[in-house]
């Protein structure tokens, strides 16, 4: 099946409402700094790849190398419970619903802190998920639904047990801690821009951000709209066809659940509902949405796994190379000219992609790389 797309009309404005307030308060990346662990990851450029695409240039921010956890997730997650803790250091006990990174997240942040986490996941979620979620101290427990059914899941667990919950998507009357969440992705965006500022072109025309609920992209775009308002670069959401719920409620103009049959590689991007603290800002500055097929996304991991002759490997998991599969979608499908001109995509184009994640599901990513052929 072929890629489908939206084109959006952006109005450019920050919205006035408690996620922007947030972010625009917020600074944690200086908190960042302080863990130990920290560094900056790596902005790669890719210039054999550009050339293959016939694009100037294309730069990944390998977020894999993160804190040692293999996903930006960690970001979010340890910002928002250092605020919690802030606010009251009794809190003991976090808990939290995810199809694997930000779960994991939750399980270190609340270890570093020196306290308990239970962690609930969807019922297709992979063994070595689980495991790797309960490396870092947690109780991981399977619940018999999908990613909403897990939120709605740990949320009823907190209020029966008094746990803090955790979660990286809002809804009405939850707010503060994903907003929280939120401005913790925004160090990545500051940090690659340093990095940016030290390359030969400081920009990047279009940049292409991956969606689960939507607060990841909502942190780009909060990023580039605060810094550059109009004259930011275009962005791109990219989901998968069958967890298609920012497209849809893009189509329907509210927040909508997912059309899709909730099947996809790309685990970390299968959701089922937005998260309604990056709706706003979706709709100001997302130019372009895309629903693809899995079979872009093991494209892009072969891209980056088997670089051409000069470019850097980058190991990047199903959601992680999710940026880069819309852009091949984008170049391979004659049926999205229009898309293309929307963004003005063209061989002068500076791309920019966010590897999200790097092999987090190991067994899976190397069937994926060592199959050459879809
Ligand atoms: C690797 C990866 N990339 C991207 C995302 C998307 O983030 P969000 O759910 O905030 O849209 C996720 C979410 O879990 C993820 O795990």
């Amino acid at each position: 099946m072929s890629t489908s797309y939206y084109i959006n009309t952006t109005n450019n404005r920050l919205p006035a409402n408690l996620t922007t307030q947030t972010l625009e308060s917020a600074c944690a990346l200086d908190f960042h700094q302080t863990l130990p662990g920290y560094a900056k990851t790596p902005l790669i450029t890719l210039p054999g790849l550009a050339k293959k695409y016939g694009v100037a240039d294309i730069y990944v921010k390998d977020e894999s190398k993160r804190f040692g956890m293999n996903a930006f997730k960690s970001l979010g997650a340890v910002y928002a419970i250092h605020r919690l803790l802030q606010k009251n250091p009794n809190l003991d006990t976090f808990c939290t619903a995810t199809d694997g990174n930000h779960g994991k997240a939750v399980a270190w942040g609340t270890k570093l802190f020196g306290k308990k986490s239970v962690v609930y996941v969807p019922s297709d979620t992979t063994a070595s998920r689980m495991d790797a979620i309960a490396e870092h101290g947690a109780l991981v427990e399977k619940i018999n639904g999908n990613y909403d059914d897990a939120c709605a899941h740990a949320e009823r667990m907190c209020n029966e047990n008094g746990w803090q919950l955790v979660q990286d998507m809002a809804w009405e009357g939850y707010e503060e801690i994903p907003a929280d969440i939120v401005a913790g992705y925004i160090s990545m965006f500051i940090e690659m821009e340093n990095s940016l500022n030290t390359l030969p072109q400081p920009e990047v025309d279009i940049v292409f951000l991956q969606a689960g609920v939507g607060s990841f992209a909502a942190a780009g775009i909060f990023y580039y709209l605060h810094r550059y308002g109009v004259h930011r670069p275009a962005i791109v959401i990219v989901e998968p066809r069958e967890a298609d719920a920012v497209f849809t409620s893009f189509q329907e103009g509210k927040l909508t659940t997912s059309r899709g049959n909730a099947s996809t590689i790309m685990a970390g991007l299968n959701c089922g509902t937005p998260s309604s603290g990056a709706w706003d800002l979706l709709k100001s500055g997302a130019d372009l949405i895309l629903k693809i097929d899995d079979h872009y996304a093991c494209q892009a991991m072969r891209d980056l796994y088997h670089p051409v002759t000069g470019d850097d490997r980058i190991i990047a998991g199903e959601s992680g190379a999710a940026g880069l599969a819309g852009f091949i979608a984008l170049c391979s499908e004659k049926e999205l000219t229009k898309a293309k001109e929307h963004i003005k995509l063209s061989h002068r184009s500076r791309i920019l992609f966010v590897n999200t994640e790097g092999d987090t599901d190991k067994p899976m990513f190397d069937k994926i790389v060592k199959e050459m052929t879809r």
